[in-house]
């Protein structure tokens, strides 16, 4: 059973609650993007973007729980996100840990579950130590589903899913003719969830940045100026809002 618990940590404001209850996304997936904007603007380094990301993270969950979202996808590193300076990247591969550190009781509290999708291999060992951990501790957990693109790149996703069909078919498990669309999912990362309903990016960027190119196929969209760090309840709620006054055709009429 989950126990909602009132938020306990930094005092936020206390946001209306969705006025129509109805049409609410199932799966929204969130391109957080502006954090090093978000710094320079206040002549900080970049890092400090980040960390205060961090807690946008965790007013952006607080708020998908509340709405009733089932699935809330962050992408939090992308494959090409190796570019950036070492020193950059180390601080991004700590954060995990310390959002865990900090946040697991709270996430258990309110029946989180939490997954990944990419390359997690290829993460540094501290890392996926620290969300190996959080993901069997919260692993019967049957809430919102916070899935965290972590080294995540579609492209690669796509390829990799490619090769394990070919192997499949080679070795007689699959028929050629077998293979649909549905048959395909199956072999991408987010083989069990169902595709984004809203995808979200902020900071005004209006790009997909390899981002679940194949589970977007018809995902609305939503873009917004607001950088990261500053994104909150409101800004979810705004843009929930919105999504509820779409209207989803899937090429029919
Ligand atoms: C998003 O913020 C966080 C990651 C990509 C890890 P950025 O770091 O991309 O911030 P900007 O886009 O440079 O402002
Ligand atoms: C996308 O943001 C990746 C993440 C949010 C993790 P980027 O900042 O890396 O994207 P580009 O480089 O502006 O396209
Ligand atoms: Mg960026």
């Amino acid at each position: 059973m989950s126990i909602r618990l009132p938020f306990t940590k930094k005092k936020t404001k206390e946001i209306e609650s969705l006025k129509n209850t109805q049409n609410i996304p199932n799966h929204v997936a969130i391109i957080m993007d502006g954090n090093g904007r978000w710094a320079k603007k206040r002549s900080l380094p970049r890092i400090a973007g980040h960390k205060e990301g961090v807690d946008a993270v965790v007013k952006t969950v607080r708020a998908a729980h509340k709405s009733n979202v089932n699935i809330l996808t962050l992408y939090a590193f992308s494959t090409e996100n190796w570019k950036r300076p070492q020193k950059e990247i180390d601080f991004l591969m700590k954060l995990p840990k310390e959002f865990l550190h900090i946040h697991l009781p709270e996430l258990m509290e309110r029946n989180v579950r939490i997954q990944t999708i990419g390359d997690f291999e290829a993460l540094p060992e501290h890392t996926k130590e620290a969300v190996q951990y959080a993901m069997n501790k919260t692993k019967n957990n049957d809430g919102l589903l916070l899935n965290f693109a972590l080294n995540y790149g579609s492209r690669y996703e796509i390829i990799q899913a490619m090769k394990h069909v070919v192997t499949d078919v080679q070795n007689e498990k699959l028929h050629l003719e077998a293979i649909s669309e549905e048959v395909f999912d199956n072999y991408l990362y987010t083989k069990e969830l169902s595709d984004p309903d809203l995808l979200i990016r902020t900071s005004g960027e209006q790009r997909l940045s390899n981002f679940l190119l194949w589970q977007l196929a018809y995902t609305e969209f939503w873009f917004t100026e607001v950088l990261w760090p500053d994104f909150d309840e409101a800004v979810f709620k705004q843009a929930i809002e919105e999504y509820q006054q779409r209207q989803r055709r899937y090429g029919g009429i």
